[in-house]
């Protein structure tokens, strides 16, 4: 009878896999299918847009330089994107192939890019634009098919009731103490907001945890807020980038600037969850608006890097940061039609599919999607190449653009693919039918 007893708790814990712990007991049915979605998506752009984009050196620029937040607030007074157009913003992101936009609806500066009751300190209350450029985004998205996420920021380094952290001291904004119940307040008043007045949200992209990082006993009491969420729109997704391994209540792990496994940039040594997963990554090098960084990643590297992450069964949110006059850099928007261009061929290879039965190599990636297996060459010196297929059954090899039969043979361990030339495309794909 003991050993029964052990026996099952043994299986139990096999099947029962420590990411599971994330996810909350019951989710909605359009929770899952919203998961599901996420993950069938797999690219988005990200949008870093604020009063920061007005001094052009970036979203961090307000305590980089220990400017005071009564100073800071004056830039308000001068915000006037007179060239925003959410339709040509949306427009030209559609084409690029991406399924969802998450724009900053609150950064760390404190500034709210849409109209809340809760503080003045708003697009349309603070600014001679007064246009809810939220409202106008998220109509248009709508309207055009593509899904809206919203990030919000979890610190502020404009209000003098948000706790203080490791960040935003130099401000000249006073300490709280531990006295933040109406930032708590504010900022739930705030996602009700968001969730309430622009229809359907596909996420909400938390953001700055981490700032308290070194003060173990805070809690920012994210279950209440996650649950806020949950209760308002079941089928919005719960991010946040702490760079932690998720946290009950959340449905998608983030990950930033590194693909899933890797820890090239410091901020991703954490386990990888069974949870939906997306990377962030800039598309020059920062996240909002630099005048001085023209240094943008090539249309090579972004599929590259768009391709590996579906490799990893990650998205890639890929960002750019609006000017302030409203409009996209033109770079950026070149980069977007030139992804765009690749992703009407090869789309087929991307949305939908899973990481492939392949593990990622320095020669590429696979991904997998109703019995096909796509290998995705992206660096290759050779005219062969040796795939690990033990136990899996290949009927057929192609190339996915000519259609072309592509040799194979089979090995003991996998089979050999032998192309016609050592693959120069961005991406040589080969197809196979498998079983
Ligand atoms: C970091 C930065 C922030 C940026 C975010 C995007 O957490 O604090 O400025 O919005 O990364 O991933």
């Amino acid at each position: 009878m003991k050993t029964r007893r052990l026996l099952i708790l043994l299986l139990l814990a096999i099947l029962i896999p420590l990411p599971f712990k994330a996810q909350s007991p019951c989710l909605s049915e359009e929770n899952l299918r919203s998961r599901q979605d996420f993950r069938d998506a797999k690219f988005g752009i990200f949008l870093h847009w604020g009063l920061y984009s007005m001094l052009a050196t970036g979203e961090w620029t307000m305590t980089n330089n220990n400017l005071n937040y009564r100073e800071y607030a004056k830039l308000a007074g001068g915000f006037y994107p007179s060239k925003f157009d959410a339709a040509r913003w949306v427009s030209a992101i559609k084409a690029s192939g991406a399924k969802y936009i998450c724009f900053t609806s609150r950064h760390h500066e404190g500034f709210s890019m849409f109209h809340t009751r809760y503080s003045d300190y708003n697009i349309v209350d603070a600014t001679p634009f007064k246009r809810d450029v939220l409202k106008e985004l998220a109509d248009e998205c709508h309207k055009q098919g593509i899904r809206l996420h919203l990030y919000y920021s979890h610190i502020d380094w404009y209000r003098e009731d948000a706790p203080w952290g490791r960040t935003g001291r130099g401000t000249g904004r006073p300490n709280p103490e531990g006295n933040w119940d109406s930032y708590y307040q504010f900022m739930n008043n705030q996602l009700t907001e968001l969730l309430t007045n622009y229809g359907e949200i596909g996420a909400i992209w938390f953001d700055g945890w981490w700032d308290q990082d070194q003060n173990p006993d805070f809690d920012w009491h994210l279950p209440e807020q996650y649950a806020l969420i949950h209760r308002l729109q079941p089928a919005c997704l719960v991010g946040n980038n702490h760079h932690q391994t998720p946290f009950e209540g959340e449905d998608i792990q983030i990950f930033e600037r590194d693909l899933p496994g890797e820890n090239k940039a410091g901020l991703s040594g954490q386990d990888i969850s069974s949870l939906p997963l997306e990377t962030c990554e800039t598309m020059n090098g920062m996240w909002g608006y630099k005048i001085t960084d023209q240094n943008y990643k090539s249309p090579k590297t972004l599929i590259h890097y768009l391709v590996k992450a579906a490799g990893r069964d990650a998205n890639l949110l890929l960002n750019i940061g609006p000017q302030p006059d409203g409009e996209l850099p033109a770079v950026a928007l070149e980069r977007l039609e030139q992804v765009g261009k690749w992703m009407q061929v090869y789309g087929e290879t991307i949305y939908g599919t899973r990481g492939g039965c392949i593990a990622p190599h320095p020669w590429g990636v696979t991904t997998q999607k109703d019995g096909k297996l796509y290998v995705h060459i992206l660096d290759l010196q050779d005219k062969s190449l040796f795939l690990p297929l033990e136990g899996v059954r290949v009927k057929r090899a192609v190339d996915f653009v000519t259609r072309h039969p592509v040799k194979m043979q089979k090995c003991k361990d996998g089979i050999l693919i032998q192309l016609e030339e050592v693959p120069t495309d961005i991406d040589k794909v080969v197809e196979l039918e498998i079983s």
